[in-house]
């Protein structure tokens, strides 16, 4: 636009003077071009076994592991605010965790038991969970490992398994966060012989080897597992743009509904350009890392945690986003709720 005869035309000060629409409240809010809404929240949390017990993780100020009864309780705070959907993340057992992550497929997993209590307590809720091994992989990777390999059609054909059991344990969503080649379509094939054409796909479609998910990590207790592993042979190069419209391209082919790009803010452009190239629901998660750089800053009273934190939300729906994953969910509902 700038540059462009038109904007030329539009006249320039003294005549125009931009500063007008920003002087007061009223006109402010008529010119605002985004809006952030409750509507547009994903609140991802941590379950744990155990009742009645909560976990601090330690390198995300405000966040716990809840034991699956707590959770339910969290469930309905989400509910209470407005939140439409959670994202459930299980903690497993060490004991459970094995070189080929079994406990992904067994109907009476962690997850599952936890899908199951929310889906009775809040039936109005939205649950989306996590396709991928590492919650229970001993060496702490997405998929199995052969030779020193990340192998992709054995891992995506466990990845099938694990998106029924937990389709079956009645989760809306199926969220592949793995990067393996193929596994939407894979997934949708398997969800539909099962006969759930209802649950929809949430592809973590353009996800890059971040160094954000480092937090994470320590609330599934991954990070010790992984050890100086790394995941860029199936996580995208932060460097690349381009390959994640592929990447995208590809999950809206093989059926995805929505897509996602991950970490948010150091992403923003992939954003834009995949809301501008596809125009499918498209959400931004905002990683453990962004949240924790915020908290730790805010802590420091280096910034104001609010606002700081208002501002990277709007900035994502800026950037063309649907919605939001982020584990700021009910701060920020309850600032929405407060705004006059
Ligand atoms: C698991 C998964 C990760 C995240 C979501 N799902 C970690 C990873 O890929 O290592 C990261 C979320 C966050 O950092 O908040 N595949």
């Amino acid at each position: 636009m700038a540059g462009s005869p038109l904007f030329f035309a539009l006249g320039a000060y003294p005549h125009t003077r931009l500063r007008r629409n920003r002087r007061d409240p009223w006109s402010r809010r008529l010119v605002a071009e985004t809006r952030l809404a409750v509507d547009d929240l994903i609140w991802p949390v941590f379950v744990q076994e155990g009742r009645k017990t909560h976990t601090p993780v330690r390198s995300m100020p405000g966040v716990e592991r809840l034991s699956v009864d707590l959770l339910v309780k969290a469930a309905g705070e989400a509910v209470g605010l407005g939140i439409p959907a959670i994202a459930i993340f299980p903690a497993i057992d060490p004991k459970r965790k094995t070189p080929e992550g079994e406990e992904s497929v067994n109907p009476d997993n962690l997850i599952c038991r936890a899908v199951r209590a929310v889906k009775k307590a809040q039936p109005g809720l939205g649950i989306i969970c996590d396709v991928a091994l590492d919650p229970y992989t001993s060496h702490g990777h997405d998929g199995l490992l052969r030779g020193g390999e990340i192998v992709n059609d054995e891992t995506v054909a466990v990845l099938c398994r694990q998106a029924v059991v937990q389709a079956e344990a009645g989760c809306d969503v199926i969220a592949p966060s793995d990067m393996m080649d193929g596994r939407v379509g894979a997934i949708r094939r398997a969800l539909d012989e099962a006969g759930h054409q209802n649950i929809r796909i949430l592809a973590y479609a353009a996800k890059y080897a971040s160094a954000f998910y480092g937090p994470f990590r320590d609330a599934v207790g991954s990070a010790a597992n992984l050890g100086a592993g790394d995941k860029r042979s199936y996580q995208m190069d932060p460097a690349n743009g381009d390959e994640a419209l592929r990447e995208v391209a590809f999950d809206i082919a093989e059926g995805a509904d929505m897509v996602m790009i991950k970490p948010g803010l150091p992403y923003l452009d992939i954003i834009r350009r995949v809301k501008e190239t596809f125009a499918v629901p498209t959400f931004a998660y905002q990683v453990s890392g962004e949240y924790s750089m915020l908290k730790a800053a805010a802590a420091a009273s280096w910034l104001d945690g609010d606002k700081a934190m208002m501002e990277c939300l709007l900035a994502f729906k800026r950037a063309g986003a649907d919605g939001i994953l982020t584990y700021a969910a009910p701060q920020a509902a309850k600032l929405l709720g407060s705004r006059t």
